[in-house]
């Protein structure tokens, strides 16, 4: 068991983990560069996230330790988890700068303190690189791997605002190792943790390829399904709700991620995707798959551009609305959010744009307001980015308001103007704010 945990980088991974390590009464001893980030911290234990179930862990009597330095983090450490960004490369390939500039500092306490340390990488890193930059990189500063250090790569599938049920609640814990001696200490560590935990062994490639491999299925699929909605679309008596759900009942298939929705966005897929991509173009392994996924994400998003330029020019509409704005609900994170895509593709328009995101702190380009209802008073069409619970019970929406619902969330039977594809907007129009005006509560699925 490991009674010194430090953890390194309390970002929107490494801050709930180190909470969620602090479970095991193992004592957590945490830094991060950014001393602005630890103090806001220490005063909000993370509320800033969003994570649900984080505020329990903060409450679990275990509380974390922060430091100013990583030496003196890592003083008592039995094993250092790092979780600093790896940001893309422009060839798409993960930069391990960051992860260097960390071993550096954790190199220079193993000379001076002649200590050895068991580093878990938790960071995603291209395949291939655990050996051939990081272990090299250590071995340069004169250090021997497997005797002064001992490198696991231990990355987790979270998805942001999940993290702490996905870091509870794993499918599996996927450990790259080359060390018998830090693998059996790790296995144990997690045995004691979780009940019944499965856990792969592999070598440091194969870990590395199936962190990639996992992430870029789950693009493939989303792919998948909005080729087939694609497919439904082009039909007025086909309804690629009934079709996907029902692809998605086969067992092999599986129901996750078969539903019509948006692109595939965040800080994680996309990336993930191009990093594939890198790999296989440097081992010159035929790969078409990486491109094509892209490629019809990039369609799914186009094709929402075509719908905007046609309600911009068949029917003058002149201010729209978001629900969400960021790439999913539950977190401040919107990278490679479709939504702000969107709305930058709307404001070349000259289309006034409003969005009400109960997460997004970043100021952007379009009005924020603060109930849904001075969205659905505002804006010619309000369009769903994303299904969030916290939605439900404060909405409330007019039933002729014209609602933009790829997901098919709201319950058409009480509404009269949902639009879920291209062709429904043939009875599109706008309308001004003096509609029907019963008031509609929402509940589980939007009324
Ligand atoms: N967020 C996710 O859902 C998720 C999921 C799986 C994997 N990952 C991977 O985990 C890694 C971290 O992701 P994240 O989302 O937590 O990133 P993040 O940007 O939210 O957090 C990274 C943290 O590292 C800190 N940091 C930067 N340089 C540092 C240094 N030299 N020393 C100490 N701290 C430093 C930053 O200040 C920041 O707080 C990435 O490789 C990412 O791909 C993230």
């Amino acid at each position: 068991m490991f009674r010194n945990i430090s953890v390194i980088g309390l970002g929107k991974l490494g801050y709930p983990m180190a909470e969620f390590l602090s479970s095991s009464g193992a004592k957590i001893s945490c830094y991060d560069k950014d001393l602005n980030l630890v103090k806001e911290l220490k005063k909000n234990h993370g509320e800033h996230l969003h994570e649900q179930g984080l505020q329990n862990l903060v409450n679990n009597n275990n509380d974390l330790v922060f430091h100013n330095k990583i030496s003196d983090c890592i003083i008592d450490a039995d094993i250092i988890y790092i979780t600093v960004p790896t940001p893309s490369k422009l060839d798409g390939s993960f930069s391990n700068e960051v992860i260097l500039e960390v071993l550096d500092e954790i190199a220079n306490v193993i000379l001076k303190n002649k200590k050895s340390y068991i580093i878990n990488i938790n960071s995603t890193v291209q395949p291939g690189s655990i050996e051939s930059e990081i272990i090299k990189f250590l071995e340069n500063k004169g250090l021997k791997n497997n005797e002064n250090f001992y490198i696991i790569y231990n990355p987790y599938f979270v998805a942001l605002g999940s993290v702490i049920r996905n870091l509870q609640e794993p499918d599996y814990l996927l450990i790259g190792s080359s060390s018998i001696y830090a693998a059996k200490k790790i296995s144990k560590f997690y045995n004691a943790l979780y009940k019944n935990p499965k856990i792969r062994l592999l070598k440091f490639k194969e870990a590395e390829l199936t962190k990639l491999l996992v992430n870029t299925y789950l693009t493939t699929k989303i792919s998948y399904s909005n080729f087939v909605k694609n497919i439904c679309n082009s039909f007025d008596d086909i309804s690629d709700l009934r079709v996907l759900e029902s692809v998605g009942l086969d067992n092999r298939i599986g129901s996750k991620f078969m539903l019509p929705g948006g692109p595939y966005s965040g800080p994680c897929l996309p990336r993930d995707n191009l990093s594939l991509k890198k790999f296989c173009l440097d081992h010159n392994i035929q790969n078409s798959m990486s491109d094509e996924v892209q490629k019809i994400n990039n369609d799914t998003i186009e094709n929402l551009y075509k719908v905007i330029s046609k309600l911009k020019n068949n029917y003058n509409i002149k201010s729209f609305g978001f629900l969400g704005l960021g790439y999913k609900s539950n977190t401040q994170c919107f990278e490679e959010s479709y939504s702000i895509k969107m709305m930058n593709f709307l404001k070349s328009l000259k289309i006034e744009v409003f969005y009400y995101d109960p997460y997004l702190i970043e100021k952007f380009d379009a009005k924020k307001v603060h109930s849904f209802d001075e969205l659905s008073m505002q804006s010619d069409i309000i369009f769903l980015s994303y299904i969030d619970q916290q939605f439900n019970p404060i909405i409330q929406v007019k039933r002729d308001k014209n609602i933009w619902d790829l997901w098919h969330h709201f319950n058409e039977s009480k509404y009269n103007r949902i639009f879920h594809k291209d062709s429904d907007f043939k009875n599109f129009k706008v309308i001004g704010d003096n509609l029907d005006t019963k008031i509609i509560r929402f509940n589980k699925r939007f009324g």
